[in-house]
């Protein structure tokens, strides 16, 4: 068998030899992590670019399994900030120089919700002088949608796969055709197609997910050519149909660790894209996203949403930083992004060099 080290130095990785990253160890997972910080050195600086995330609206169409707003769950307050309110946000991230938005919440499509989006985008242009990025977390949309809202300004668009495993997919979401596993792929492609800088991403240590699995999400996302991925943990909720399953995970520790190692990998197979260091690692580890930005991820997503609803836009349990004023959150990550050695992006909308180059 080759040697691991050699392993890592090579051009292009079998899922054969992504499971074996995966399953790495000890000095193993040492070397993978230092090649990770390398190869992110070389493609994306030693910038960690921040974004402002507005979480707009806890309300969803959708009843996927794993997630605690999900439509069935009659545990939750229901959401929907003001225009005034979002572009109060808005203009908070201007003025601390974010140089990014992400407007992220539940999946709504009717024409209200479109024009509103489209409004709001326009708005937050005209006050930024159009110098805040946008990136946009608001579900599958129709292609006229998509392009209502690039036309209106949003530049990028976040929207996981959360598996490529056609079965794994229908375990965790109900098995209808409002949650279609074709349809996901198809709205991915409509976001490349519509000019979108595209991310998608997975989470990790769901119930049956093996990392035969999750070798191939990572190679789905190289043959999707992502520009940005988001992958965390798998963190149950007390207030879903997945929950029963909690006696069957990997613990909690494991899940982070493999998620460092999904991180480390993904740089190793598309070296010059965004990798996000997420909430959901944070919630395992306090030292989450420091230990993500080590292991190649660039961006991280400090939330901005008015602290009174903080508490209700909880897709898993013990999210952290729901008490948090925005201003402790975002002093915070400035300084976490300082102590581990990397400089913030400030004011800078930190667009993936990977997205440049096909251009
Ligand atoms: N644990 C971790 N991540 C979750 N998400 C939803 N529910 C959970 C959970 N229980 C993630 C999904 C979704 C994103 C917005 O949040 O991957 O795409
Ligand atoms: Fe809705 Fe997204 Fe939660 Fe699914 S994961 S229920 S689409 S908010």
């Amino acid at each position: 068998m080759t040697d691991f080290a050699e392993l890592l130095e090579q051009n292009s990785y079998s899922k054969e030899d992504i499971v074996r990253i995966l399953n790495a160890n000890g000095r193993d997972e040492e070397l993978l992590i230092q090649k990770a910080h390398n190869l992110r050195m070389s493609n994306v600086g030693n910038k960690v670019y921040m974004r402002g995330l507005i979480e707009i609206s806890n309300i969803c169409g959708k009843n996927c399994y794993y997630c605690g707003i999900r439509k069935g769950n009659k545990n939750v307050n229901r959401y929907l900030l003001s225009d005034k309110e979002v572009l109060k946000a808005a203009e908070y991230a201007y003025e601390n120089d974010f140089g990014s938005l992400v407007i992220q919440g539940g999946e709504l499509e009717s024409d209200a919700w479109t024009s509103r989006i489209e409004n709001l985008l326009r708005e937050i242009k005209n006050l930024s002088n159009n110098e805040l990025g946008i990136t946009l977390s608001l579900g599958e949309q129709s292609e006229d949608t998509f392009r209502r809202w690039f036309d209106a300004g949003a530049h990028r668009y976040l929207l996981r796969f959360e598996s490529s495993d056609h079965d794994l997919y229908h375990r965790i979401h109900p098995n209808d055709a409002l949650h279609s596993y074709k349809r996901r792929f198809e709205a991915i492609d409509l976001l490349r197609k519509c000019g979108y800088q595209v991310g998608t991403g997975v989470m990790i240590g769901l119930p049956w997910q093996t990392a035969d699995v999750l070798a191939e999400d990572l190679l789905r996302m190289k043959e999707l050519d992502i520009d940005m991925c988001g992958m965390g943990p798998y963190v149950e909720h007390h207030d879903t149909p997945l929950y029963k399953y909690k006696d069957e995970l990997i613990p909690v520790e494991e899940r982070f660790r493999l998620t460092i190692k999904m991180i480390a990998t993904l740089r190793l197979l598309i070296n010059d894209i965004n990798i996000a260091g997420t909430t959901a690692m944070q919630t395992i580890d306090p030292e989450g996203r420091e230990k993500a930005f080590k292991a190649g991820a660039n961006v991280v997503m400090p939330n901005i949403t008015p602290t009174q609803y903080k508490d209700s836009y909880l897709l898993y349990d013990n999210k952290p930083g729901t008490k948090d004023e925005k201003e402790d959150s975002t002093e915070k990550v400035i300084q976490i992004i300082k102590d581990t050695g990397f400089e913030p992006g400030i004011g800078v909308w930190g667009d993936s060099p990977h997205f440049k180059k096909r251009d």
